[in-house]
């Protein structure tokens, strides 16, 4: 039997997983920069907690958990979102107790059973943020805006924030009637998956990709219309925040969001170059999961990212190795100059740059080709020359200026190359 990986997983090969860890350092930096620290939460959890906080008729739970009874009879899932994990965390480890708002970051695998396609995987990484602890506008506005500017940072521009508030559990209790009074008589025009939405989740529907179900919908009653004075007041200052930080966004009446923990603002960051799966980045405020989990109530506000989309959004551009990673190849030619290559090759590699040499003798055109293949932006050659005058030859691939630099002022000779 050939063993494959199985659907919807997919290997990380070396040609890539640089890529992976520079994006993933990326979002370390920025996030602690913004004050957010890492929080690391077990692979799996009780079963429970994702039904109580991602609902029970949401499509995670009813149909994409990885679920199962261990041996002693408990009932596990992996986990297919951080949220409801890390308010656990927050609440079994009193993490409110010192400080007024506890900010939160993650990175790591979830699971949801889904159809695979292009951006859509049974295993996926996701990177998000939850800050617990503020009720007040400007914490949803810094939320997004770091959202906002961590996948702009990354070079994806031609995306589009939408933005919307669904208020109050009570909100949403009055217009799913009227958006029900408003669908029952189009029933029939529904396709399956809205029908069986009408029954279990109305406010799904919304979510729908159908053309003309789109269209049907447009003459729907808005959740907006239904939002309460202090729902409405919190949604303008959000839009007001946004405004002032130059962060453009579109109102999408229809952005439910798929998890049932959602309260007011729900923001979802979409990728205009992606296709069907262009959700790069979702989340909302959700001020009531930290109590219905038994905690001590708490307001709070996150998103979350999906990694894979925003390599595929990213593309060819990998703007962050060009930025954060100068390649350097070292080329010694000559029994001579071997010894001294090493020990360069030491050297420029504890001062912490990417460096790759030549281990198979070739000869200085092999090499050359190795290093353009490699992407190297600075070449080093020392070949019988360069050992009697004690210097090395440095090539700036960049600008294409060569010169001849003394082996001990090599390493401030490229840091100046920066
Ligand atoms: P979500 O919208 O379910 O939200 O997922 C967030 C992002 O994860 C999506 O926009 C997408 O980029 C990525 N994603 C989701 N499913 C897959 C998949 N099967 N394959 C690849 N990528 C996927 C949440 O998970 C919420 N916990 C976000 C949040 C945090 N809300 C408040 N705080």
């Amino acid at each position: 039997m050939k063993f494959r990986s199985i659907k919807g997983t997919y290997d990380v090969l070396p040609d890539v997983s640089n890529k992976w860890k520079s994006i993933e350092s990326y979002i370390h930096k920025n996030l602690n920069r913004a004050g957010y620290n890492e929080i690391r939460t077990p692979i799996f959890e009780n079963t429970e907690l994702f039904k109580r906080s991602v609902g029970l008729d949401s499509d995670v739970v009813s149909k994409e958990m990885y679920s199962w009874i261990d041996q002693g009879g408990t009932d596990l899932t992996l986990k297919p979102e951080y949220t409801a994990s890390v308010v656990r965390s927050y609440i079994q480890n009193n993490l409110g107790a010192n400080l007024p708002v506890s900010k939160l970051y993650y990175i790591g695998d979830l699971f949801r059973r889904e159809r695979p396609q292009k951006g859509r995987y049974r295993q996926f990484r996701q990177f998000g943020i939850e800050a617990i602890g503020s009720k007040y506008p400007e914490q949803d506005s810094e939320v997004i805006s770091i959202a906002y500017n961590l996948i702009t940072g990354l070079g994806i521009n031609d995306i589009t924030l939408k933005l919307n508030s669904i208020g109050s559990s009570e909100t949403r209790k009055n217009y799913k009637q009227a958006l029900l009074k408003f669908l029952k008589p189009k029933y029939d025009q529904l396709s399956e998956t809205s029908r069986n939405r009408f029954d279990s989740n109305p406010l799904r529907i919304l979510d729908t990709k159908n053309k003309s179900e789109i269209e049907l919908l447009k003459k729907a009653p808005k959740i907006t219309e239904y939002l309460s004075k202090e729902d409405d007041l919190h949604f303008t200052e959000v839009k007001t925040y946004l405004n002032d930080l130059s962060i453009p966004f579109t109102l999408d009446t229809n952005l439910v969001r798929g998890l049932d923990y959602y309260t007011r603002t729900t923001f979802e960051i979409a990728s205009n170059t992606l296709g069907a799966q262009d959700a790069i980045c979702g989340g909302g405020r959700y001020d009531k999961l930290v109590g219905s989990l038994g905690g001590k109530p708490s307001p709070a506000v996150g998103f979350a990212a999906g990694l894979e989309r925003l390599l595929l959004a990213m593309g060819d551009k990998n703007e962050l190795a060009n930025k954060e990673i100068k390649k350097i190849y070292l080329i010694g030619l000559g029994d001579k100059a071997r010894s001294t290559m090493m020990k360069i090759l030491n050297n420029i590699r504890s001062s912490g740059y990417y460096v790759e040499f030549d281990s198979l003798r070739r000869s200085l055109k092999a090499q050359l080709r190795e290093s353009n293949k490699l992407g190297a932006s600075i070449t080093i050659i020392i070949g019988e020359q360069e050992m009697e005058e004690h210097c090395a030859q440095i090539k700036d691939l960049t600008s294409g200026n060569q010169e001849s630099v003394p082996f001990d002022s090599i390493i401030s000779y490229i840091e100046d190359l920066k």
